[in-house]
């Protein structure tokens, strides 16, 4: 294999660990740099801080070539490109909060031979703006990239290795070029441009993925009340290959770490700039009141919710991640509970993660320990196992006998045969009620 460019990834969350880990597997060495201590300190032992399935194999695979450290300046003495990966959360405002990016970029030096290359998701202009502060600090030699992450967690690593592209917006000097380089053997298609419009490209492509869920979601509505089946439709409008049948999956809002903010984020910078942008407005407005949709199908079948038991299968945002960053479970668990509610919980996996986030909630060590006396059951996040739960088993637990499928995921006629009530998102169930 031919020699391939050292990189430095500054930022070891899920963007950082997954490039770094990608890059080790096409044979880079890579510096992973992080302030977090802790967080080093675990890569150091071998233990990876966040789920995100086979990161741990490809870490442990190539832990020769990687390296952990809280100080920045082995990254400079050993790469030239520095992967920039920290968070960019919403600020109260909607806009991003650059205070991270702002950090890493004053700890630059002077240097004619580095380049950052931002993974972080940045509002457009960003990178024009840290050009200009570089000049002011007389580092005008040194190089600036936009390369933006469009990888999802849960299949992170199959994202990062078999990419739909990569785009790269530079100046048309060497750090662009070593970026492309080092994406190369991909052979995914590159979009080279400029960085601004490398900048747009990643907050309109996720505006409009966000588009797409508002737009099924009250399709999902409008069916309910005219009995239509929102799954049906979703079929029939997705099979035309201008639409495509991604991101029409009715349910109970997008979450995450990226929807949620990087949409405000491209609202807020049109209205930073005079313009009112109305579809995102509208698309987050949507996104909301679809959480708390399920309170008021739980109540139109349950009545008062004071004192009722309510199961949430699933809190993290979605399948195959820790994440719980915006997750529907958040406002889902604490609009039940201001009904006065009791909210019973368990998700296989972001527990821990959970529990830093939400309060008055009681955490069950299983699915069917989770719905045990309750009067109802929410799917919140479609893990496997929920797909492939007993569901005799699950009546015989239950109190009560509503199940609502808040992903539209589960098996509504295996449902209905095991005696329970069936409620998905836009779905009229065809199978007549088992008595
Ligand atoms: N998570 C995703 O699915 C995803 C996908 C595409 C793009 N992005 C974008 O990538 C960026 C990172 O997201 P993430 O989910 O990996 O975030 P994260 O919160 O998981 O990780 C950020 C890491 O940066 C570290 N950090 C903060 N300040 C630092 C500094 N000054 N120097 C070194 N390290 C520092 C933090 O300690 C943390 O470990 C965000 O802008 C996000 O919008 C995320």
């Amino acid at each position: 294999m031919p020699e391939r460019e050292p990189i430095a990834v500054i930022g070891t969350g899920y963007v950082g660990l997954v490039t770094a880990a990608g890059f080790a597997e096409l044979g880079s060495e890579v510096w992973c740099i992080d302030i977090d201590e802790d967080k080093i300190a675990m890569l150091r032992r071998g233990e990876v801080p966040i789920y995100e399935p086979g990161l741990d194999e490809v870490l442990a695979r190539h832990r020769g070539r990687l390296h952990f450290s809280t100080d920045l300046g082995e990254a400079l003495d050993h790469a030239r490109l520095l992967f920039v990966a920290v968070g960019t959360p919403p600020t109260p405002s909607g806009d991003a909060d650059l205070g991270a990016v702002h950090a890493v970029v004053a700890a630059m030096p002077a240097s004619d031979h580095h380049a950052l290359v931002m993974k972080s998701t940045v509002p457009v202009g960003t990178g024009n703006a840290i050009k200009r502060v570089f000049r002011e600090q007389g580092k005008d030699q040194f190089r600036y990239v936009s390369c933006p992450e469009f990888l999802k967690e849960g299949t992170a690593l199959d994202d990062f290795l078999r990419p739909d592209r990569v785009v790269i917006g530079d100046e048309g000097d060497w750090a662009g070029d070593a970026v492309d380089e080092l994406y190369a053997p991909l052979g995914a298609p590159i979009v080279r441009t400029d960085i601004p419009s490398a900048e747009m490209v990643k907050l309109a492509a996720n505006a409009f993925l966000a588009t797409k869920i508002s737009f099924i979601n009250e399709i999902a509505n409008v069916c309910e009340v005219t009995g239509a089946d929102v799954v049906e439709v979703a079929r029939g409008i997705g099979l035309d290959d201008r639409i495509g049948p991604k991101f029409l999956q009715a349910g109970i809002g997008f979450g995450g770490s990226c929807f949620p903010k990087d949409v405000s984020a491209l609202k807020q910078l049109a209205g930073n700039s005079g313009y009112h942008f109305q579809l995102l407005a509208a698309v987050l407005e949507v996104n909301e009141l679809q959480k708390r949709r399920v309170v008021g199908k739980l109540q139109q079948h349950l009545g008062n919710l004071v004192g009722k038991r309510i199961a949430l299968l699933g809190l993290a945002f979605k399948p195959d991640t820790d994440d719980m960053r915006e997750a529907s479970s958040l406002v889902l668990s604490a609009r039940l509970q201001a009904e006065g509610a009791q909210v019973v919980a368990f998700d296989p996996i972001a527990e821990a993660e959970a529990r830093k986030r939400v309060t008055g909630v009681e955490f069950a060590r299983s699915a069917l320990d989770c719905v045990r006396d309750a009067d109802a059951l929410v799917l919140v996040t479609e893990w496997r196992e929920f797909k492939e739960l007993e569901w005799r088993d699950v009546a015989e637990a239950m109190a009560g006998t509503l199940v609502v499928d808040g992903r539209n995921a589960l098996d509504a006629e295996a449902i209905q045969s095991a005696g329970l009530r069936y409620e998905g998102i836009g779905r009229t169930p065809r199978v007549p009620l088992v008595a």
